[in-house]
Parts: structure tokens; C-alpha cells; sequence
């Protein structure tokens, strides 16, 4: 049975996401942004954003399979639902929760990219750059954090943990 020990507290997640909402707001004060979640890991970080950035944004989530269970999914990715409303000459925003390997990011912003926004940034809460095997540019990072798999605000194992307001890691226990 693995119990979950804190490893950023609540309160650091929701000064990061002011943080985060101040630069996003300067940035896209006047571009009428459209911010795109992949479910379901970003819907916690998607709900806390919207409500501080405090300009107008539309929301869109896309679902993507990675299949596999547990902690290390197979790579090969397929998208479930796609964006319903016209992309070109929009600016698109990625809503992320973490960037592991950044397999799910470079197909999303391929597949996006490839539909021409006016500009595609990303910004994700959460990084393991250690982890990487595909480069990606992420243009806003909430915290930078060691390898380790993580569970706690939308973040799962098997579905369990995504309702942790903290985020957590996972430790062994009999
Ligand atoms: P990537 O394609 O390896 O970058 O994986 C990205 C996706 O894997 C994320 O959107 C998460 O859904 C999931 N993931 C990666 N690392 C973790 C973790 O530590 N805990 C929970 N899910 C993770």
C-alpha cells in the first residue's frame, strides 16, 4: 500500500498560481486566449488558473489515451476528443499539470501546432526535467521538482489521489 507524503504544501501551490495568473495576465491581457487542458490530470490547475487570471479566456480540455497503467505509460499516444472550435490565428495557451518524459507535450503541441495558432505556449504547473527524452519549450513553470511520481492536485496512480490538495509523493508502507 503506498501513503502519500506532502511534498509541496497547498498554500505554495496557490501563491504559485497567483504568480503564475499575474504573468499570464500581462501576457494575454488583449488576446482573447484560448487555453487548452489534456484531461484529466489538468482540470485542478485549469480551475485554480481561470479563476485568478481574471481576463476573458476560453476553455477547451482534450482527452488523450497513453496506454498502460501505473507509473509508466507506453509512450504511444492517440487523441480521444479534439478541440471543437477553430484554432487558426489563435492564441493558444496548453494547460498542463506536469511534464515528465514529454511525450504527451511534443504530440500535443505537434497536433496543435499543425493548425496554425497566431501563437502556442505552454505553460504546465509542474516539470521532471530530469525525466525528459523529448525536448519541449515550456514558456511558464510553477515548480521545478526531482524524479519522483508524484500524486495530489489532479494527479493520479490508477485513478487514486487526484482529490489531494497538496502535492504528494508516494512511500512505501507494509
Ligand atoms: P509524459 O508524456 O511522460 O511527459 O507524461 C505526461 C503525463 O503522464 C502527464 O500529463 C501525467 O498525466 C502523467 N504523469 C507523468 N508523471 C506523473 C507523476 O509523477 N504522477 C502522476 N502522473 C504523471
Amino acid at each position: 500500500m503506498d501513503k502519500p507524503r506532502v511534498l509541496i504544501h497547498r498554500e505554495e501551490i496557490e501563491k504559485k498560481v497567483a504568480e503564475l495568473a499575474d504573468e499570464l495576465r500581462r501576457d494575454y491581457q488583449d488576446k482573447h486566449p484560448l487555453l487548452i487542458g489534456a484531461l484529466k490530470g489538468s482540470f485542478v490547475f485549469m480551475s485554480d488558473l481561470i479563476r485568478k487570471l481574471n481576463i476573458p479566456v476560453e476553455i477547451y480540455f482534450i482527452m488523450l489515451s497513453s496506454y498502460g497503467a501505473g507509473r509508466e505509460t507506453s509512450g504511444k499516444i492517440k487523441l480521444l476528443q479534439r478541440v471543437k472550435t477553430p484554432i487558426r490565428g489563435r492564441h493558444v495557451l496548453v494547460i498542463e499539470d506536469i511534464v515528465d518524459r514529454g511525450l504527451t507535450l511534443s504530440f500535443l503541441l505537434d497536433y496543435l501546432g499543425r493548425r496554425k495558432p497566431s501563437s502556442l505556449k505552454l505553460c504546465t504547473m509542474f516539470d521532471k526535467p530530469s525525466r525528459r527524452v523529448v525536448e519541449i519549450p515550456i514558456d511558464y513553470v510553477g515548480f521545478t521538482i526531482p524524479d519522483a511520481f508524484v500524486v495530489g492536485y489532479g494527479l493520479d496512480l490508477d485513478e487514486k489521489f487526484r482529490y489531494l490538495p497538496d502535492l504528494c509523493v508516494l512511500e512505501e508502507q507494509e
